[in-house]
């Protein structure tokens, strides 16, 4: 397994480059960890709560007879949130992965990513969790081309084919059908990363999915985490390899039917002269509905306009997204 500092172990320092106000930004993300979350009473609904039960205990059913010490953060002591916190990284404790939470590194509308201290059998130092809000029961994305590119649960779990419009609005009328949904949602973004993830794509590797939390390697140190792409200025060799690399990211994805859907700057971490593509919530199954052949084309553009940022490079990203999407994929849908 890969150590999170390299072969030696031994952590080095680089000097990154950082925008003006970026990392200011970063602390007063980091300030917000002592700053109590607004509480919200959908979070703490007795279906959100059961919910969450349940996934922890289908996990682990003898969870309830655990004679070990229970999870006690110190860091979510005063928290208004710590509840809701707890009930999601408790079953991660729980199966020797974390043993504590070090800091709050982002919260963002639909998740907050925290970054845990490894269980030393994980072989890691430190590893981030990203949890979803229960806010998602309420608010599932009503875009209509992820929730088609997709295959869901229905309230039994049972496999829904994601054409079924039918079908899918019929689910999400109950509690249950929404929560159905959400865990489908959140398994698929952890597949996601899993499938880049073994056919070598640059992303942080998934170590475990429970209920709404999902658990990988963390890039970054104690002190911070990896700057976005959108928060560094990079030198100029490195432009064109790098954007080579996302490039490459991006085909390797559609090769193995996966179509990132919300790629930009803010998607990307860099360290040490590498970038790691993140968060791949949206990401679409282009077997599914060749309709996302559009949101290949804005991944692409994206990437492509953040790089328009550094003199002497305009690559247009419609040609890029055909041409990957004809050698993968083959005809382009708006030729066709
Ligand atoms: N594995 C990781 N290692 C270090 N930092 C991470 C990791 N994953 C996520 N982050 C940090 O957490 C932030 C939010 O993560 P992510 O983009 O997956 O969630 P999100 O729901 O889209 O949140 P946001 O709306 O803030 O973008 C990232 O911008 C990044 O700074
Ligand atoms: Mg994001």
């Amino acid at each position: 397994m890969k150590r999170l500092f390299d072969d030696d172990s031994e952590e080095t320092t680089t000097f990154v480059k950082m925008k003006p106000g970026a990392r200011e930004r970063s602390l007063l993300r980091k300030a917000s960890n002592v700053k109590p979350t607004k509480k919200t009473s959908y979070e703490g609904s007795s279906a959100v709560q059961r919910w969450l039960k349940q996934q922890a205990y289908d996990s682990e059913p003898e969870a309830e007879q655990r004679q070990e010490p229970s999870f006690q953060p110190t860091f979510l002591s005063g928290r208004r949130d710590a509840p809701w916190i707890l009930s999601s990284l408790t079953p991660l404790y729980d199966q020797k992965l974390i043993t504590d939470i070090v800091s709050e590194v982002s919260s963002g509308k639909e998740a907050t990513v925290f970054c845990c201290t490894a269980h030393p059998d994980t072989d890691y130092e430190f590893l981030a969790a990203k949890i979803y809000r229960p806010r998602m029961f309420r608010s599932l994305r009503n875009d209509a081309i992820y929730r088609y590119s997709r295959v869901q649960r229905d309230e039994e779990g049972q496999a829904e084919h994601g054409n079924s419009r039918r079908g899918s609005a019929a689910t999400r009328k109950t509690e249950r059908g929404r929560a159905a949904q959400v865990a489908s949602w959140i398994e698929y973004e952890y597949q996601t990363q899993r499938i880049m993830y073994e056919h070598g794509a640059n992303v942080p590797r998934p170590l475990a999915q429970i209920g709404n939390a999902v658990l990988m390697e963390y890039i970054g140190t104690e002190d911070q985490p990896a700057p976005r792409l959108s928060d560094v200025i990079l030198e100029q060799e490195e432009i064109q390899p790098l954007f080579e690399c996302i490039l490459h990211n991006i085909e390797l994805a559609l090769i193995h039917g996966r179509i990132h859907g919300d790629l930009s700057e803010y998607n990307i971490l860099y360290r040490e002269g590498k970038v790691t593509l993140i968060d791949f919530a949206q990401a679409v199954d282009p077997y599914h509905n060749s309709d996302v052949f559009s949101l290949l084309v804005r991944d692409v553009e994206r990437v492509c306009q953040y790089f328009a940022h550094y003199k002497q490079f305009n690559h247009d990203a419609r040609t890029f997204a055909r041409q990957i999407w004809t050698r993968q994929m083959g005809p382009v849908p708006e030729d066709v």
